[in-house]
């Protein structure tokens, strides 16, 4: 074994002077971000009714607690172990049902404390935010190695499931019996070296060691929160009569209208002259796809076609943006979850919206309690009591019009915004829309009914002519979390304002002929999932609880 640690070492040591790479002890911490802004507090005094709704003809009643039971999800489904190994939360959530049992478990060392005739090692694989403490014996053969292991090793034990005499654990493993039971210590990692050593990080450093953040406490714990909220998503779409639809990635029309596309080309290299042109233009004839083509800025477009034949659908997929934007909230390649619905009004789209949010954190607080505990103590403080207090109220229903009467009188009151000309024709700005949410309902709000100036082209033009459809779903800390609105279904009228808004109807032929056979009031909305996960890990940065994060300027890994 010890010629294999050598042996690791030496490579390493080659492929460095190779490379003529030398291990980098700081880093500079590149990209720096805008700090989040200054939301002004209260003005003393200020009080703000929230407006009424009448629910009475509404098929759902919310419930104000979502007490579901987490056996309906997971247990019930049939287990398959994959290889031989039982995964550390498998072990951790059977209650005593392995005790008794000898089992092989394999994970990476947290800790090693060796005793005299006996070696503790709290091993964690990942599965879970707790590890299993292991007891091992000097009877077993190789103990003289296994003391010399530490933190980043990675090790595989086979061993007996026994009660645990230690406060806190139910079970631990026994590894005692040298016919039996074994340690294979499967990689090593020099505890000099290893960059996990010496104990938690900040997020922004670990943000420049993409292969091992995973290892973290705290990037650990947003992964498997991240996971089980795309599950959730899923659950909660199919389980309420969704089809999942896989809209297309790369893309000829812009949903938004923005521009602020990637484009798809295989029509340059290195060489400007073989680029074909014409009339001073890239010959885009000559491309891939004969036209030109882009990375989608949201599925919408496509995923409305399978709706006005299919009734209810989502897409769930990666997204792109080509902003140039550096703040805690933005990034070039994110995930988005749209849904459409038909013979949906708006107000159909925000109830679906505020029911989806709400199963989301409910199973999040019952899948993932020790990690929202451990993100409670050191990410933000109070986060599981804010997420059972937004599960248990009515998220609030403000119109525009009603948003910018409450920002006027909170700046007459002493409320100050750094941009301070607030009218109605205005777009929010992320104070605006935070100081709504954050301060003046303390809780998620739809803002509904925006004017149709300063939204995209596809969004129903309401009675007055004046307003669009709209809504956003604001949050606390992070702002827009969800963008929706009913759809126009009106050929003539979204023709209009396809003109309206400076676009070529010939770019939208297919969208505009959704609304000529059987045409049908719809609505559909996108939630950000980084954003999602932003608001229920508590996280601030959404480069923090994103894999591999892309952003202006930075695209590592
Ligand atoms: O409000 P947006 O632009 O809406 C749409 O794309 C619609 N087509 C959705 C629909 O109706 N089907 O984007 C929706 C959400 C935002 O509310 C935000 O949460 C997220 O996507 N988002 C971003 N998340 C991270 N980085 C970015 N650059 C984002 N841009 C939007
Ligand atoms: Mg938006």
């Amino acid at each position: 074994m010890k010629q294999q640690f050598h042996q690791s070492d030496e490579l390493h040591t080659k492929v460095m002077a190779l490379s003529n790479l030398q291990p980098k002890k700081t880093e500079k911490l590149i990209a720096e971000i805008e700090k989040p802004i200054n939301i002004p507090p209260l003005p003393e005094g200020f009080k703000v009714e929230p407006p009424q709704f009448d629910t009475s003809k509404r098929l759902n009643k919310l419930p104000k607690q979502w007490d579901l039971p987490q056996e309906l999800y997971k247990k019930h489904l049939p287990k398959y172990n994959i290889g031989t190994i039982v995964r550390i939360q498998e072990l951790l959530n059977a209650g005593d049902s392995y005790i008794g049992q000898t089992v092989t478990i394999a994970g990476w060392a947290r800790t090693v404390r060796a005793q005299k005739n006996l070696c503790f090692v709290e091993l964690n694989d990942g599965t879970s935010f707790a590890g299993l403490q292991i007891v091992i014996s000097d009877k077993i053969k190789n103990f003289e190695d296994i003391i010399k292991t530490n933190v980043g090793f990675s090790l595989k034990m086979t061993g007996n499931i026994v009660q645990s005499p230690a406060k806190g654990q139910l079970i631990e493993m026994l590894v005692d019996d040298n016919l039996k039971h074994e340690v294979i210590i499967v990689g090593y990692a020099d505890p000099q070296e290893y960059p996990m050593a010496k104990g938690a990080q900040k997020p922004e450093t670990l943000r420049q060691k993409a292969h091992l953040r995973p290892r973290s406490n705290f990037f650990g714990s947003v992964t498997r929160i991240r996971n089980n909220l795309a599950y959730a998503t899923h659950i909660f779409f199919q389980n309420n009569g969704c089809l999942y639809i896989h809209t297309p990635i790369i893309t000829g029309s812009d949903c938004e209208g923005a521009g602020e596309m990637f484009k798809v080309t295989t029509i340059f290299d290195n060489d400007l002259k073989k680029v074909p042109q014409i009339n001073g233009k890239v010959d885009v004839t000559q491309d891939f796809f004969k036209k030109e083509t882009k990375l989608t800025v949201s599925g919408q477009l496509q995923v409305e076609n399978f709706c006005v034949s299919m009734s209810n659908v989502y897409t769930f997929g990666p997204t792109f943006r080509a902003e140039k934007a550096h703040t805690h909230r933005h990034l070039a390649e994110f995930w988005m979850i749209e849904p459409e619905f038909a013979f949906a009004d708006l107000f159909d789209n925000m109830e679906a919206a505020e029911g989806y949010v709400k199963f989301c954190i409910n199973y999040i607080l019952l899948n993932n309690y020790d990690d929202l505990e451990f993100l409670d103590k050191r990410v933000k403080q109070g986060l599981i009591d804010y997420l059972k207090d937004i599960v248990s109220k009515e998220f609030i229903k403000c119109s525009y019009t009603q948003g910018i009467e409450i920002l006027l009188r909170a700046q007459q009151a002493g409320a100050k915004f750094e941009n301070d000309k607030i009218q109605w024709g205005m777009d929010l700005n992320s104070e605006h829309e935070r100081f709504l949410a954050e301060k003046v309902f303390q809780r998620p709000v739809f803002i509904y009914d925006y004017p149709k100036e300063i939204k995209a082209f596809y969004m129903k033009v309401a009675d007055d002519g004046k307003c669009v459809r709209a809504m956003d779903m604001l949050v606390p800390q992070v702002g827009e979390l969800i963008g929706g609105s009913q759809r126009e279904e009106r050929y003539d009228v979204l023709a209009q304002r396809i003109i309206e808004c400076g676009l070529k109807l010939e770019d939208y032929r297919p969208y505009l002929d959704l609304r000529r056979f059987g045409t049908v009031p719809h609505s559909g909305f996108g939630l950000g999932f980084e954003r999602l996960v932003m608001m229920i890990t508590g996280v601030e940065n959404i480069r923090d609880v994103i894999p591999f994060p892309r952003y202006h300027g930075s695209a590592e890994w």
